[in-house]
């Protein structure tokens, strides 16, 4: 296997090779990596030195996880860390002051969809001559054409194949796509569409959708420093995990070797169960009051050791609109945390950069994940396994370069700007909500959706939702490898704040 067939191969799992690891890689080494999972974003001489040990240890029959490999080939890199400084750059800001919407605000908010993400598919190669659809009928029928628009409506033909009505801000056509391509197309996304044009209609040979090109290059700190991810505290509630969520705080102020080197913390939304969410809801509570459950995260919080950045997004139970964007929790319930220059409540979605005066830092997408029910209730290959897989849904999302494609997956308050976009390339996009857990990565992207500290309700016990609770991934930022920490035990014994279990997804 020559060097550029190991790259080409390895980018397709989304791992970067460093120059200075080409020389040794070699064909098993490639195979190996791509065996491993999560696979590592970053394959550098380290790495490929620490595989060819192993392979020569006879190891290679267990490909392992990502996190052995590279926490082996770390060691050396080891160390407590010194006064680390930290930053936190929010870049998401919403209009909340606009009260009344109107029809015009919708045009305004699909027309910002729409441009926004036919510039992703232009920069496509297969949609660089992409046409408006009013020149559509100027053309003659045989003419081969590339089209963007808005999905406006599907529908299965008794042939099996759809057609797919479309629009944009010029006029409007119909495609005739195969049924595989049909399928997956969902109403309000934008998508192209490469064919051959008919009478009023384009034969499709290929649908195009947005996607994240293959990386190039990966973000990553100097500083060796660690992000945690956790979601779904649901203070308040009779399920939730109280004693877990404790083990997990005094293990994040252990300051080990590992746990000095988190100094960001993001956590995802649905803090609190909040009350009236759904009917019934109060049989649930163990809190009744809102300000007592918020209460409970305030003292979370503070029992954090300071020198975390704590960077916190609204969810569906929390007490701001439910429509999306949503506010920051306000300040009203959660006053004193405010005063605390540590702690950050961001809207839903959200951008953040963290760590941005060390190399450019690292860009996380925030968003609970509200839309997720409808998003996967239309599509059935990511129905059926919804809730075991959430990453598959997210990293649908990302292939659709946004967070709620289809209109009444969530609840929306139009803008001028559509914040469910995904315009530009996250280096870490969590989510929470499902109450599953799931930590990979798709083309350079860390994706992790975050898990809960609640256990098993009673509506999903009647719904058979099994949530994974208690776990948290933790990404290093210089090398954006993920390890996972387990602090749930399904005999319901918390484990001490040093005896935390690693494992790996
Ligand atoms: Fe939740
Ligand atoms: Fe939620």
């Amino acid at each position: 296997m020559d060097q550029k067939q190991a790259v080409r191969e390895l980018a397709e799992v989304g791992c970067i090779v460093e120059k200075n690891a080409l020389p040794q890689i070699r064909e098993e080494h490639v195979n190996h990596i791509k065996d491993l999972s999560p696979p590592p974003m970053i394959v550098n001489e380290r790495l490929v030195s620490n595989l060819s040990q192993r392979i020569r240890d006879g190891e290679q029959e267990t490909a392992g996880t990502a996190e052995d490999v590279v926490a082996a080939a770390a060691q050396e890199a080891g160390g407590r860390p010194e006064t680390v400084e930290t930053s936190v750059e929010v870049q998401t800001d919403i209009n909340t002051e606009k009260e009344k919407r109107t029809v015009g605000d919708f045009v305004d908010y699909y027309n910002d969809r729409y441009e926004r993400i036919s510039q992703i598919l232009r920069q496509r190669r297969a949609m660089q001559g992409a046409i408006s659809l009013s020149h559509v009928e100027d053309m003659s029928a045989d003419e081969e054409a590339s089209v963007i628009g808005i999905v406006q409506d599907k529908y299965k033909t008794n042939s099996g194949k759809f057609i797919v009505y479309i629009e944009d801000p010029t006029g409007s056509t119909k495609l005739l796509v195969g049924e595989e391509d049909g399928e997956h197309i969902v109403e309000d996304e934008v998508i192209g569409a490469n064919g051959t044009l008919g009478d009023d209609i384009v034969f499709c040979d290929e649908v195009i959708w947005p996607d994240l090109p293959l990386p190039q290059n990966i973000s990553s700190t100097d500083e060796k420093v660690y992000a945690a991810f956790i979601s779904d505290i649901h203070y308040g509630s009779i399920d939730t995990l109280n004693d877990t969520i404790d083990t997990f705080v005094s293990w994040l102020n252990s300051e080990t070797e590992f746990t000095a080197r988190i100094k960001y913390l993001f956590i995802v939304g649905d803090v609190v169960e909040g009350v009236g969410i759904y009917p019934g809801q109060q049989e649930e509570l163990k809190l009744e009051n809102l300000y007592d459950q918020y209460d409970q995260f305030i003292d979370m919080i503070k029992a954090i050791r300071d020198d975390i950045e704590i960077i916190i997004t609204s969810g569906n139970h929390d007490m701001v609109r439910l429509a999306e964007p949503q506010p920051p929790i306000p300040e009203d319930y959660v006053e004193e945390l405010y005063d605390r220059d540590n702690v950050h409540f961001v809207p839903n979605p959200c951008w953040v950069n963290v760590h941005g005066h060390d190399n450019g830092g690292v860009d996380v997408l925030m968003y609970h994940g509200y839309s997720f029910d409808g998003h996967v209730s239309g599509l059935q290959h990511l129905r059926d396994s919804a809730y075991e897989n959430p990453d598959h849904a997210m990293i649908d999302f990302l292939k659709r370069r946004h967070l709620a494609p289809i209109y009444g997956s969530t609840l929306i308050v139009p803008d001028e700007t559509d914040h469910h976009v995904i315009d530009r390339i996250p280096d870490i996009f969590c989510m929470g909500h499902t109450h599953s857990f799931a930590n990979t990565t798709y083309k350079g992207v860390n994706v992790i959706c975050a898990g809960t500290f609640q256990g098993q309700t009673d509506f999903q016990r009647r719904v058979g939702h099994m949530p994974d609770p208690g776990k948290v991934a933790v990404v290093d930022l210089s090398t954006r490898e993920s390890s996972v920490k387990e602090f749930y035990h399904e005999d319901g014994e918390d484990r001490d704040s040093n005896g935390e279990v690693d494992s790996h997804e």
